[in-house]
């Protein structure tokens, strides 16, 4: 197993055994992240640069400390404080930025694609922390790691995912990977949030919660993206309208296995898609996934500055 890529920019473009080389060196770095003493200096020396010009907590700091815990040198660029708001385009910025000499640029745009943009147009790696409706294969894959520790593994597991599937990058991101370690995925949420051709990425849709949920291992609620629909669209009459049909709580989880996993990506809107009750239950894994964003974003970083190779052409040479 490996991975040779010098960017991540989507689950799309992975193979199985690349995501499971993330994954299991993500689960290396996850014991490293329980020790009292959590710094290696594996990326001593390399610059990664966080270029976040959308607003983020986890993932931004998540990034920050993985590539802090590796002893690599972190910059942050983003939002108001970046000449971005000068009319500069995000091409110049970042080969502005990449004349600087980082070893990782870390973007996070609303547009989607920005990342296949500046991963083709710069020497440097360049990973996804999410662009627009598009991608979120960091996010994805600290689901994925998450559900691995707590089923073992994805064949025959159903996993539902509820709310606003055609807005959401880490709906898109999840059903690829998990529809690829052959889970079952569900999609549920009023159809106008439910993107045309959401089937032929393996997904299945279904209209009622009660339904999707039933005999699921895992629930999965997405927020409503309304960054994104305030561009112009109306795709539900009202918030509490769409909480009574949609939203997760102690009496829509009587439908749920009682050992069903709750996850939600965060930012949580808590009454709105999931209860206090319920984001705060022995169902939930919320927490449990802000952690293992941590060691996948060190597994990120690793894998695409090549440092696996790195050491295992150390490891061929002390063998030798
Ligand atoms: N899950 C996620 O991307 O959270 P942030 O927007 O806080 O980074």
């Amino acid at each position: 197993m490996s991975f040779a890529r010098k960017d991540l920019v989507g689950i799309a473009d992975l193979e199985e055994h690349e995501i499971l080389t993330l994954l299991d060196t993500a689960e290396r770095f996850r014991e490293l992240n329980e020790r009292p003493i959590k710094k290696v200096p594996t990326l001593r020396g390399r610059s990664v640069i966080h270029l976040f010009l959308e607003p983020s907590t986890r993932t931004r700091t998540s990034f920050d400390i993985a590539a802090k815990r590796m002893s690599a040198d972190t910059f942050s660029v983003g939002g108001v404080t970046s000449s971005a708001v000068k009319g500069e385009t995000l091409l110049d910025t970042a080969r502005n930025l990449h004349a600087m000499r980082p070893d990782v640029i870390v973007v996070r745009h609303k547009m989607a694609g920005t990342a296949a943009l500046l991963a083709k147009a710069l020497p440097c790696s360049v990973i996804n922390a999410g662009d627009g409706f598009h991608e979120h294969p960091t996010q994805a894959l600290l689901d994925a790691l998450t559900l691995r520790q707590r089923l073992g593994g994805f064949e025959g597991r159903t996993v539902t995912i509820v709310g606003d599937i055609a807005h959401s990058r880490v709906a898109r991101s999840n059903v690829i990977l998990l529809t690829r370690l052959g889970a079952r995925v569900r999609v549920c949420g009023p159809r106008t949030l439910i993107p045309p051709g959401i089937e032929a990425l393996g997904a299945v849709a279904c209209d009622r919660l009660r339904d999707a949920i039933e005999d699921a291992d895992v629930v999965m609620m997405l927020r409503i993206q309304q960054e994104r629909i305030d561009q112009g669209g109306h795709y539900f009459p009202n918030t509490r309208e769409y909480s009574r049909l949609y939203g997760l709580n102690l009496d829509t989880m009587r439908r749920a296995r009682p050992d069903v996993l709750v996850m939600h990506p965060g930012p949580v809107n808590r009454g709105v898609e999931i209860s206090p009750e319920v984001a705060d239950g022995p169902w939930s894994v919320i927490l449990d996934q802000v952690t293992n964003g941590v060691a996948v974003r060190m597994s990120a970083m690793y894998h695409v500055m090549g440092a696996d190779r790195a050491e295992a052409a150390v490891q061929r040479g002390a063998d030798r």
